[in-house]
């Protein structure tokens, strides 16, 4: 049985209202699976399950009687929602869709959660700092916010990161223990990595042999907070990875043996399979070219806008980011420059929650392994896997080099 403080113990009682009393019931009953002891106080919450694609009407009305008399105690966020709020019609977005999607996100504002749609909530102002307690239900984001961060929190669903959101707690088991967070599995990394794709492709390997355990990398010496976050989405989507050490790299490995006395071990030789697994196809002909899996930092953004200049591309060329780095692009004048080639800038959503079927889409290029590893069984759409510059070369030439 779970021991209960006073207050959490007034939440079961309904003191704090309906919505505190049914989000407490639902940490209570999870910590139960996991045998939590207690519950911890947590810094934030980051919430999955916004698409009106995923949720669809009955999501809209357990969310309504859900968070009739809520209110956030802690900052919480939205993950990507399934439109780009401001240019929605020119994405041939239907207007009965738009309206579900807003009455979705007007439920979250209500309630005080931050509405900006983004799987990189630590890039725009939800970056949780070193050991803090945190519920956050994005997998790329939760492995980012472990690993790179070394904040604390388990995979959560989109609706126990609600109640967390709602109560300020989260059932004290799994990440948020000290002893649950050492790796089982050592990496010996022998190749060279260069790209943020090849970062994808390594994570893309080692999630498929690891599965959701955790791993420890020796070998990687070089490297960025874009390539960490490429590397985390892979492993989360193709292993459900929430926790990665990197000798002398991550924070928890800086300053304590972060590998348990028992571990398995792996050589990577070669990160040329993954190259050739992610990539659906041999199909040369690309209808859409998206990088921002996750969501485009600035850096890339500005990386990619250098690419472009001067440039025009032949084929749909989306770069994915949060509307408040898009903003930030836009006072630096990269938009700007990135407009000028034909591409575009999509903020708040993501490929795999817009309503994509209705662009007729056959084949995506893209840098990125999550969604490689989910388009073609997600939305049945081939991919071709390849490094920024390959997928640049691709928009602007209107075909997959080789
Ligand atoms: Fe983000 Fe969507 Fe990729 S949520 S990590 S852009 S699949």
């Amino acid at each position: 049985m779970m021991k209960l403080t006073r207050e959490e113990k007034l939440m079961l009682d309904g003191k704090f209202g309906k919505s505190v009393k049914k989000a407490i019931e639902i940490l209570i009953a999870l910590g139960k699976i996991y045998n939590a002891e207690r519950m911890v106080r947590i810094g934030s919450a980051q919430i999955s399950g916004i698409s009106y694609k995923n949720i669809g009407d009955a999501g809209i009305e357990f969310l309504e009687e859900f968070l009739s008399d809520a209110k956030v105690r802690v900052k919480a966020t939205i993950n990507p929602c399934g439109m780009d709020t401001e240019k929605w019609k020119s994405l041939k977005i239907s207007n009965k869709f738009a309206e579900k999607q807003f009455r979705i996100i007007n439920l979250f504002k209500k309630i005080g959660v931050g509405i900006d749609c983004s799987c990189t909530p630590y890039l725009i102002g939800n970056k949780p700092g070193f050991n803090e307690h945190i519920a956050w239900s994005e997998s790329s984001a939760i492995v980012y916010a472990n690993s790179v961060l070394g904040a604390r929190t388990n995979r959560e669903s989109g609706i126990s990161a609600l109640a967390a959101a709602i109560t300020g707690r989260t059932p004290m088991y799994g990440y948020h223990l000290d002893e649950n967070r050492r790796a089982n599995f050592l990496i010996n990394v022998k190749c060279k990595l260069e790209s943020i794709s090849d970062f994808a492709a390594l994570g893309y390997i080692v999630g498929n042999k690891i599965g959701n355990n955790i791993p420890y990398f020796r070998g990687i010496e070089r490297v960025d907070g874009d390539k960490l976050k490429a590397l985390g989405a892979s492993m989360a989507a193709s292993g459900a990875i929430a926790l990665y050490h990197i000798e002398n790299i991550t924070p928890e490995a800086k300053i304590k043996n972060m590998l348990r006395s028992e571990f398995r071990e792996i050589t990577i030789e070669s990160i040329d399979d993954a190259y050739i697994k992610l990539n659906s196809t041999r199909d040369r002909e690309i209808d859409l070219v998206a990088i921002g899996c996750p969501h485009l930092s600035i850096n890339e953004i500005e990386y990619i806008a250098n690419l472009l200049k001067d440039k025009k591309v032949v084929t749909k060329l989306w770069l994915m980011t949060s509307r408040k780095t898009m903003e930030l692009a836009m006072k630096r004048n990269l938009i700007e420059r990135i407009v000028r080639s034909g591409a575009e800038v999509i903020s708040d959503t993501c490929l795999l929650v817009m309503p994509i079927e209705n662009l007729k889409i056959k084949t995506i290029a893209t840098n990125s392994g999550k969604l490689s590893f989910y388009l073609p069984s997600y939305c049945n759409i081939d991919v071709r896997f390849g490094s920024i510059e390959k997928c640049i070369r691709s928009a602007l030439t209107g075909v997959w080099g080789d």
